[in-house]
């Protein structure tokens, strides 16, 4: 087997410090280097006044990690602005967020350069190498014009947009192009795909076959939807024994017999929370029956707050959740509790499993792994609601939740209602329909499948 080479903006940690601290997909690539052997490639995560430094290295068994610093002009080029005040918003289908300027694209391009310069010398011709995320959509290409041979394979964990939206991207034909330098491309879904495949067929006048081969910009290459998994056993397994735990036993107690719904996510505008937060004030207001007998546990990590729409969205969300809670909370119960703060992946698993609902209303999401590791937690006995955006990727293997529109505010606070409300049974035939489709397709899964796929795509000669 040959040994591979993973490409990510971020890399997870070189020592995972107790199991449940990272996420599934940091977990699935780490067993998937160790197996093999190879090297996790990306950024430090730190910010030079002046010149790059080499890249560092770090040997752990038979995994390297290579961590390249990034400068003050780069960072703000590259991730606060092409990555994520473009790309981020117009994939997530918030043209009015987006903002085009040649700076950052320039700054884009140029650190796709240097991590493809910096990566070449580190390659051996039989590796194989897999690049993550919409921060790298140019990587191949700089790879293969630096006479890099093989096979390279890339998975946006975020949506592909449908085509009028990708048109508004003024350099869309130069990053699909480039796109096309890889071996396989890999989406989180089938309309992820269809939505690729529409760009190839209608603005690239490209060729899309029966076999999953598409053709365009004089290259042949494999595209494919492998929606990604979470780690299902271990994650069901934490929130069991999470039971008796002392955060879950605080929590009970804080409760009372007051049922919980859940909310998880970064604090990210995609992830729909002041409708969220609108809903359940509409669920106080139109069935008021639930006043004093629910609490909406929000917790919220800040994220990306060098991103002006990312401090405007947390102003907002403050005031609304704070004007919920004005309008409705007693001196014994508050209704929203709203946290800014992370927790490890153990205590979430033991918080979601304590909740009757979980609440995930993204307006756009590439999958939601939040959505299944609610599901994940979720006790046979006596298992909670999920109720999910239609617009999260997870909504197309999740049958068994309350599917939602999450703009409609009325809407979700009466499935939110149904679901405060469902029988046992009802509850419990819908998570096992869930439980058995993500038990199935675990990230584990979604590894080898995109892995072997890769290993059958042809690289150029
Ligand atoms: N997460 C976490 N601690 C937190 C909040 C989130 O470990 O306080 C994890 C969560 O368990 C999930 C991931 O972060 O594994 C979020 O993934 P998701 O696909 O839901 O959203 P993303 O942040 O990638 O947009
Ligand atoms: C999403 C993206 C990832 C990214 C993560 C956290 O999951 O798909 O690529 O790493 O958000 O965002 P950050 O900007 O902090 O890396």
């Amino acid at each position: 087997m040959s040994r591979l080479v993973v490409v990510s903006n971020r890399v997870a940690a070189v020592k995972q410090s107790r199991p449940g601290s990272e996420g599934g997909l940091a977990v699935a690539v780490r067993a998937a280097l160790r197996e093999r052997g190879g090297i996790w490639f990306g950024w430090s995560g730190k910010v030079l006044d002046s010149d790059y430094g080499q890249p560092t290295l770090t040997e752990a068994g038979k995994i390297t990690y290579a961590t390249v610093d990034l400068t003050q002009r780069d960072y703000d080029e590259y991730y606060v602005g092409f990555s994520n005040s473009t790309l981020w918003p117009l994939f997530h289908y918030r043209l009015d967020l987006a903002e085009f300027a040649q700076r950052t694209w320039g700054g884009y391009q140029r650190v796709n350069a240097l991590f493809a310069h910096r990566l070449q010398p580190l390659l051996r011709d039989s590796d194989t190498v897999w690049i993550h995320d919409y921060h790298f959509m140019l990587l191949a290409e700089n790879l293969r014009s630096a006479n890099c041979r093989q096979k390279i394979g890339f998975f946006l964990h975020i949506p592909w947009p449908a085509l009028e939206v990708l048109l508004a991207l003024p350099m869309h034909r130069q990053i699909v192009k480039a796109l096309c330098a890889f071996d396989l491309l890999g989406f989180q879904t089938e309309d992820d795909l269809f939505c690729f495949h529409d760009y190839i067929r209608r603005e690239a006048g490209g060729e899309v076959g029966a076999d999953g081969i598409v053709k365009a910009f004089g290259r042949s290459l494999r595209a494919q939807a492998f929606p990604i998994g979470v780690d299902t056993e271990v994650f069901a397994k934490m929130a069991a024994e999470s039971e008796g735990s002392k955060q879950v036993t605080r929590l009970d107690e804080s409760l009372g017999k007051r049922d919980l719904i859940i909310g998880v996510d970064r604090l990210d505008y995609s992830k729909g929370l002041i409708k969220r937060v609108e809903a359940f004030e509409h669920l106080l207001t139109a069935y008021p029956d639930n006043r004093g007998k629910v609490v909406f546990l929000q917790i919220n990590p800040p994220s990306r707050s060098d991103v002006a729409d990312y401090v405007d969205i947390r102003r907002e969300l403050e005031a609304t959740a704070g004007h919920v809670n004005g309008t409705f909370a007693e001196y014994d119960w508050v209704p929203i509790r709203y946290l800014n703060k992370s927790f490890s992946r153990r205590v979430l698993a033991g918080f979601f499993r304590a909740a009757r609902v979980g609440l995930v209303t993204p307006l756009r999401d590439g999958m939601n792994l939040v959505a299944k590791e609610f599901v994940a937690a979720q006790s046979a006995k006596d298992p909670g609601v999920l109720v999910l955006s239609r617009f999260a990727g997870a909504a197309r293997e999740l049958d068994g939740a309350l599917i939602v529109n999450p703009y409609d505010v009325e809407g979700v606070a009466e499935r939110l209602q149904e679901a405060l409300n469902m029988p046992l049974a009802a509850r419990q035939e819908r998570w096992h329909s869930m439980y058995k489709a993500i038990a199935v397709n675990d990230v584990t899964a979604w590894r080898e499948a995109f892995l072997t796929a890769l290993q059958q795509a042809t690289p150029p000669r």
